[in-house]
């Protein structure tokens, strides 16, 4: 199959963007949400499928439906399941406000900067449906500037950071702390959603989604999606908290952590890049 040349980066509304998420703007921003939907809300690569899948377990005992070129919002509005569940890589400022409006619960996926920059790297690498990533110092320092799709990592985990202050329906949940310790991450997810699943569904539930068992999973390793190659790289890649030590040089994260410290002086929120 021909695919299409790889799309550039514009500034949309002041976030990085490529035209496969803007073309349907008017759409995405008048999508109606019902009450009981829920968001799984991340930056791109800190962890949004293995949630979703956790959550379609927990609520479905069926496994990923991964839409690949209805719009989301088509598929979205003719899905008759109860709650929907719904994910997005939009920063805060430019949720679709019905999300708001009718209070929904939104889960939020963070990961630490610097695994989450060498997981964006190889996802570029290897779909066609991204800009041309180039090597990894520049890429590296496309990063730090927020030139990447869905815009500003620092941004957007502090941005949905400081929402969640003020907005009880958002968890937050970390990427480390879910290799840490999934079952305990898994329990707090179940109370904020309200579920009591049993000891056997938890167990039932801890198993799938562990990577090795996702990875061999074909609805939910993106391995029938025609724009990625895995042969460069495959989705489930390492699942790892560390794997960053691998790809920064001594210099690359001294510059890096500098930086961080700058654009991260006023917020509280702490990452892990190591457990
Ligand atoms: S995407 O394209 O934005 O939806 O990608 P996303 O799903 O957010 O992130 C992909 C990374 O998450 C890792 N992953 C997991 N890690 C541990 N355990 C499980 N079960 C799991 N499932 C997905 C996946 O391997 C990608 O990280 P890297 O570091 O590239 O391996």
């Amino acid at each position: 199959m021909e695919l299409p040349p790889r799309p550039k980066l514009f500034d949309f509304h002041g976030v990085s963007m490529t035209n496969y998420f803007t073309d349907n703007w008017d759409n995405v921003q008048n999508f109606q949400a019902r009450p009981d939907d829920i968001l799984i809300a991340t930056y791109p690569k800190a962890g949004t499928t293995w949630v979703s899948y956790i959550l379609d377990l927990l609520y479905f005992v069926q496994t990923l439906l991964i839409p690949l070129y209805p719009p989301g919002v088509e598929v979205l509005d003719n899905l008759t399941t109860s709650p929907r569940l719904i994910k997005t890589h939009l920063p805060v400022q430019l949720l679709p406000k019905s999300f708001w409006e009718q209070n929904c619960r939104i889960v939020y996926v963070a990961r630490n900067a610097k695994d989450n920059a060498v997981s964006y790297f190889h996802f570029d690498r290897m779909n066609q449906a991204e800009p041309e990533p180039g090597d990894w110092n520049n890429y590296l320092q496309r990063f730090m500037d927020g030139k990447m799709v869905f815009g500003s990592w620092y941004d957007h985990v502090t941005g949905w950071w400081e929402k969640k202050q003020t907005h009880s329906k958002i968890l937050y949940l970390f990427y480390e702390d879910m290799v840490e310790d999934t079952g305990r991450e898994l329990d707090r997810l179940c109370s904020f959603l309200g579920l009591s699943p049993s000891a056997e569904e938890k167990e039932m539930v801890k198993g799938g989604v562990q990577f090795d068992i996702m990875k061999k999973n074909s609805m939910a390793n993106y391995s029938t999606n025609p724009v990625m190659d895995f042969k460069i790289s495959p989705f489930m890649r390492k699942g790892k908290v560390g794997d960053w030590k691998n790809h920064f040089t001594v210099a690359q994260s001294e510059q890096f952590d500098e930086d961080y410290k700058k654009k991260m002086e006023n917020t509280q929120l702490r990452f892990r890049t190591t457990i």
